[in-house]
């Protein structure tokens, strides 16, 4: 069981994302009326909002963003009221909003509607909405939204809101509203049921310098909080707590580079509760405490989480002496729960240790946390999961989850971009086959146009153009080149010379010399014959001394109890990648190189190494690390023919906590190529095949070097495919 997600967060994500999607749920809004559609707003008029004056602080919130939202899209406000269960002044039509066991008003529409609610009775955050007739006295009908809890209905209301237009981050991204005259609601309602991963939300983490002195800025007129300087006050985290409310998340670890949430602000806590916002925290951010003042620590109930301390930074300790430290620590902790909570079973209480970087090293050295307490699982820092929960981890009670602790982008020693690690730029124009066409682009070297011709010393290229001109308004143009005529070719390497000649208009300056200017360039045209025998040959074709193809274009498939290579659309470097699926399937088995599911690529080439009938085969697989432990890493198996079949195991081994040595290497370019020579590969047709040895590995592209493959990231384009 997923119990956790959590997602470390700075502010450069924030601007980052801008579009209006509900994830994963029924749409159930419609812009247009149609039969039995449930109008919010039509004509210029709103329904009535209604809830219960004992409902959640939190949902009457809530309903008032909500009444905003159909405002933001539509120019029309709806009012929110109060309905007492003795009198209702509705008029027609109302939307009545309450939670389960808390609203009174909900609790009688049901009493006079017989309304079945079962659905999501009990069911942690559930919701769903229906039209109903005579809700309450002198209401014909009204759609009635019903929340399982507080964050059910919140939930409810935020859902439509998103679907109205309005994105969670229409303040935080300034995402703009789509405005819509009238608003509906289809015939079928909108319904979720309980979420199946139980806490998600956000650590607020690497907030200095930007995150930090934007909420100076924005919230505290540059004045931090007394004891910290801190920024991050209650008018901070009302915008933070209704952006996780919106996402449908539920659960943040608070700012605490140089903040401490309860000390900053005393409102804070009581404003998360109220929300509906579950606490946890991180590093050395103090538990959440009543009076933090008087050194007295009272542990409040807006929720815990078990925290490791900081080890690098805070505790100071020997190899081993670490781990009995750290588990006393632990044991010391959830004393102290137990205490605060007046003899609790400590069981019940909610707990996740945190294997990130060194911690996940303290448990691989044996470590222990007890059953009740999840393990939150973590990346490598670039969104690389380290390790998979086993099928021994699989029955915690206290369950598992993932923490997704990105790092974007700052300063990256791997990062090309940011100007480090940069290879010398080259250039070269390739040789010509039939499969491919080349081109030379011709552009101003300054603001002086010229004209310029295109010629060779042979008949049989054919140019897309053989003149053109070139100015500050039409800076450059692009000549393909190709062979016109192959038939006036003999077999193998034909070379020819291309002339581009330019001739600039004249200009101060430029001597009558200057103004002629002529280029050559040198081409080869490869005539390939194909071998006897391969006129009915299907598959890709090798294009100047290599063949490339997406992993994803597999000539057959063949799957193995029920596993079979599946593509992941739009994962990897370059179209798509392939991996194992199911990913446990057949019991999360392994396969001996050669027996499990495979998938095969016909190619046909025209060439070897050397004319030694070696072949290069490089396969690209995304970086991921043994997330199946280190008695199963990650591997696969590759074979041409009948030849001897290869394996790879493509990640090295780490000791515990670490990453392997080419890792940052590996991740920094997105890509593991791993290389395999096949001997006795003949020019001819024949046919690789992908074997499955683990799972989750997942392989993006396949590039053969047949002798004159050129350096290049991820190999030359896909060959052509006859
Ligand atoms: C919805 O109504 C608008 C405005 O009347 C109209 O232009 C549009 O075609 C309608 N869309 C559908 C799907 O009926
Ligand atoms: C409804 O009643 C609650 C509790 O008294 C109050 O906090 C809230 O402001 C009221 N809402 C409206 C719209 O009057
Ligand atoms: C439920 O409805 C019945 C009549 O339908 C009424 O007599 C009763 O008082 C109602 N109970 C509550 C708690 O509203
Ligand atoms: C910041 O200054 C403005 C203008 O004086 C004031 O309205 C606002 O309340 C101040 N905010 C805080 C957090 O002090
Ligand atoms: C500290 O404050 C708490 C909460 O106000 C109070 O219960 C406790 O008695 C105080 N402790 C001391 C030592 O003054
Ligand atoms: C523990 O008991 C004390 C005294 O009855 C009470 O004030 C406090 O709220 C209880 N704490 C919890 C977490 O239930
Ligand atoms: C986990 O629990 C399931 C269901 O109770 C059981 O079938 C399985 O054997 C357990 N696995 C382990 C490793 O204990
Ligand atoms: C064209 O030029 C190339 C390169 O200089 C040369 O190798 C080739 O023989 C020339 N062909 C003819 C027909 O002149
Ligand atoms: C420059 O090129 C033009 C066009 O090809 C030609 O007519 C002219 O004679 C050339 N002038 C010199 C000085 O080479
Ligand atoms: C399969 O996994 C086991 C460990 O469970 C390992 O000993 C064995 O070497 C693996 N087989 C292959 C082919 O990698
Ligand atoms: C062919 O491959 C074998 C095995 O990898 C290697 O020993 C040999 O040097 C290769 N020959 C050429 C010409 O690359």
């Amino acid at each position: 069981m997923l119990n956790f997600f959590a997602l470390a967060l700075s502010l450069c994500v924030l601007a980052s994302l801008h579009q209006v999607n509900a994830l994963g749920q029924t749409r159930c809004v419609d812009f247009n009326s149609s039969t039995s559609t449930f109008a919010v707003v039509q004509g210029g008029n709103a329904a009535p909002i209604l809830l219960a004056e004992d409902e959640w602080p939190g949902v009457q919130r809530a309903a008032s963003d909500f009444a905003v939202d159909v405002e933001r899209v539509t120019g029309v406000k709806p009012s929110v009221l109060n309905a007492s269960t003795s009198s209702t002044s509705s008029s027609s039509r109302p939307i009545i909003i309450g939670t389960l066991g808390k609203s009174s008003l909900i609790d009688q529409v049901i009493n006079a509607t017989q309304l079945d609610v079962s659905a999501v009775e009990g069911a942690w955050e559930a919701f769903m909405g229906t039209e109903v007739e005579n809700p309450l006295p002198g209401v014909d009908s009204a759609y009635v939204i019903v929340g399982a809890d507080k964050r059910g209905t919140i939930f409810a209301l935020y859902d439509l809101s998103e679907q109205f237009g309005v994105s969670p981050w229409y303040w935080w991204a300034d995402v703009p509203v789509k405005k819509h005259s009238e608003l509906f609601i289809t015939p079928n309602g909108c319904a979720h049921g309980s979420p199946s991963v139980q806490y998600r939300g956000i650590f607020i983490n690497d907030e200095q310098p930007g995150l930090t002195n934007w909420a100076l800025e924005k919230f505290t007129n540059g004045t931090g909080a007394l004891h910290t300087g801190s920024p991050f006050n209650h008018f901070f985290y009302a915008k933070l707590f209704e952006l996780i409310l919106r996402m449908k998340a539920n659960y943040l670890w608070p700012a605490m580079w140089g903040s401490a949430f309860n000390v900053d602000d005393a409102e804070n806590q009581p404003l998360a509760d109220m929300f509906g916002v579950v606490l946890g925290t991180s590093h050395e951010e103090p538990w959440p405490a009543q009076s933090p003042s008087n050194g007295t620590y009272s542990v409040k109930e807006t929720g815990i989480i078990l925290q490791t301390p900081s080890l690098s930074t805070n505790v100071p300790l020997g190899e081993d002496t670490n781990i009995e430290l750290l588990e006393r620590i632990i044991s010391d902790q959830r004393q102290i729960l137990t205490d605060v909570y007046n003899g609790t079973d400590i069981r019940t209480i909610p707990q996740v240790w945190t294997l990130y970087k060194e911690v996940q090293g303290f448990y691989e050295d044996g470590m222990m946390a007890p059953d009740d307490v999840a393990l939150l699982w973590s990346d490598d820092n670039w969104g690389n999961i380290r390790r998979f929960p086993l099928e021994s981890e699989r029955n915690r009670s206290g369950g598992s989850g993932v923490y997704y602790h990105p790092q974007r982008p700052g300063d990256n020693k791997n990062n090309c971009a940011q100007g480090y690690s940069c290879p010398v730029p080259t250039l070269t124009l390739d040789n010509f086959d039939p499969f491919a066409n080349r081109y030379v682009d011709i552009g101003a070297g300054g603001p002086t146009p010229f004209t310029f011709t295109v010629s060779a010393n042979v008949s049989w290229l054919k140019f897309s153009t053989t003149q053109g001109s070139i100015s500050p308004d039409r800076s450059e143009q692009r000549v393909w080149i190709s062979v016109g005529d192959w038939d006036q070719l003999e077999g193998g390497d034909i070379a020819a010379k291309i002339t581009f000649a330019a001739s600039a208009t004249a200009a101060p300056g430029l001597t009558l010399q200057m103004r002629n200017m002529s280029v050559a360039v040198d081409f080869v045209a490869t005539k390939n014959n194909v071998p006897a025998g391969n006129a009915k040959f299907t598959g890709f074709v090798e294009d100047g001394g290599a063949i490339a193809f997406e992993a994803a274009h597999a000539s057959r498939n063949n799957p193995v109890q029920g596993i079979r290579w599946t593509e992941i659309p739009g994962l990897g470097r370059t179209l798509s990648g392939i991996t194992p699926w199911p990913r446990s399937g057949a019991d999360g088995a392994n396969f001996t190189a050669g027996s499990g599911p495979s998938v095969e690529y016909d190619f046909l080439n025209f060439n070897t190494i050397s004319e030694s009938g070696n072949i290069t085969v490089i396969t690209y697989e995304s970086p991921s690390l043994n997330g199946n432990g280190n008695d199963r890493p990650l591997g696969f198996a590759v074979q041409v023919d009948d030849l001897a079949i290869q394996s790879s195991y493509f990640m090295p081994p780490a000791a515990p906590g670490q990453l392997p040595s080419v890792w940052n290497d590996f991740v920094a370019n997105s890509i593991v190529p791993v290389t395999m020579t096949f001997e006795g590969v003949e020019p001819g047709t024949h046919t690789l095949k992908i074997f499955m040895i683990e799972p989750a590995v997942v392989v993006q592209r396949v590039v053969i070097d047949t002798g004159g493959l050129k350096q290049s990231y991820f190999g030359p384009p896909e060959s052509v495919q006859w």
